[in-house]
């Protein structure tokens, strides 16, 4: 039986999915992402799981896309095979993605990580967009996430140089959350994912889906946008249940409806 190329545990709320191609550090082919994507989709469905992490090994998060897999494709390959359409399906998951990276998170693996709401690197940790140096350029949101999160200027060194900044410096320029030991990634991934997951899933969900809106649209229209969610979570179950458990003085217990 061949292994599989991601590895799902479901713990309480949180669902942990490991990329599993490690003699390869993790080179993201097209059977991953799909098999990743299905997951990802299949956890956004259940109820049960609020919050997912994905994350890699020790040595590699992920080295970027599989070259070996593109080397002598055309550009009709790319597009028969709709070699990128599965990065898109990433962005419509409504559930948070925590990215808990060790070690390299190249390419195609820095883009991944950035697909995710929140990153979490340990202190061995190296960001970068190396594409360059074989020919290329980011292809899966590197150039337009990279450039958001840090800004025109060091987007720019990054992508043209190819060259990688450590965790701290991702830290300095706000790629990530957090920089954590090593041995500590998983554990710190795991306590913010079920702090996040014991809120209210609804009011998570509209609260998300308002700050991608705010990376696309005019303040105006994000103003209205996020107007629309802020009434629409008082048709919820859950805004009831906090605002009595505060005026009740007790904690609340969220149900997602
Ligand atoms: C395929 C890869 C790979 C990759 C590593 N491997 N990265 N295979 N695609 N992206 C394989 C190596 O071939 C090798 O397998 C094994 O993993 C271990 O890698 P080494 O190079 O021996 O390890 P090391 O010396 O520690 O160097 C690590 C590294 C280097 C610096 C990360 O592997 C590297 O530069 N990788 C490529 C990084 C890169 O260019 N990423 C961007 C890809 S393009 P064998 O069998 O030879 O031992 C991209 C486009 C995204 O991501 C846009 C579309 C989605």
């Amino acid at each position: 039986m061949t292994e599989p190329l991601v590895l799902v545990e479901k713990l309480d709320h949180v669902a942990r999915i490991q990329l599993n191609r490690p003699h390869v550090l993790n080179a993201l082919n097209m059977q991953l992402i799909r098999q990743l994507v299905e997951v990802l989709e299949e956890c956004d469905q259940d109820e049960q799981i609020r919050v997912m992490i994905i994350t890699g090994n020790e040595k590699a998060f992920a080295a970027g896309a599989d070259i070996k897999e593109m080397v002598d494709a055309s550009p009709v390959d790319l597009m028969v095979k709709r070699y990128l359409s599965d990065w898109l399906r990433i962005r419509q998951i409504s559930k948070p993605l925590i990215a808990a990276v060790s070690g390299f998170a190249l390419g195609g693996g820095c883009e991944l990580a950035m697909c995710c709401d929140l990153i979490i690197a340990s202190e061995s940790a190296r960001f970068g967009q190396p594409e360059i140096n074989i020919g290329v350029m980011p292809g899966a949101g590197g150039t337009q996430r990279l450039t958001r999160a840090v800004g025109k200027v060091k987007a720019m060194e990054m992508i043209l140089t190819g060259k990688s900044i450590t965790a701290q410096e991702a830290l300095d320029y706000g790629l990530v959350n957090r920089v954590v030991p090593v041995e500590d990634l998983d554990k710190e991934a795991l306590a913010l994912a079920q702090e996040i997951a014991s809120k209210p899933p609804l009011a998570v969900r509209l609260a998300k889906q308002s700050i991608l809106k705010a990376l696309d649209l005019s303040l105006e229209d994000g103003l209205h946008f996020e107007q629309n969610n802020f009434c629409m979570l008082f048709a919820t179950e859950d805004q009831r249940e906090g605002m009595q458990a505060f005026v009740e003085k007790r904690k609340p217990t969220f149900r997602g409806r």
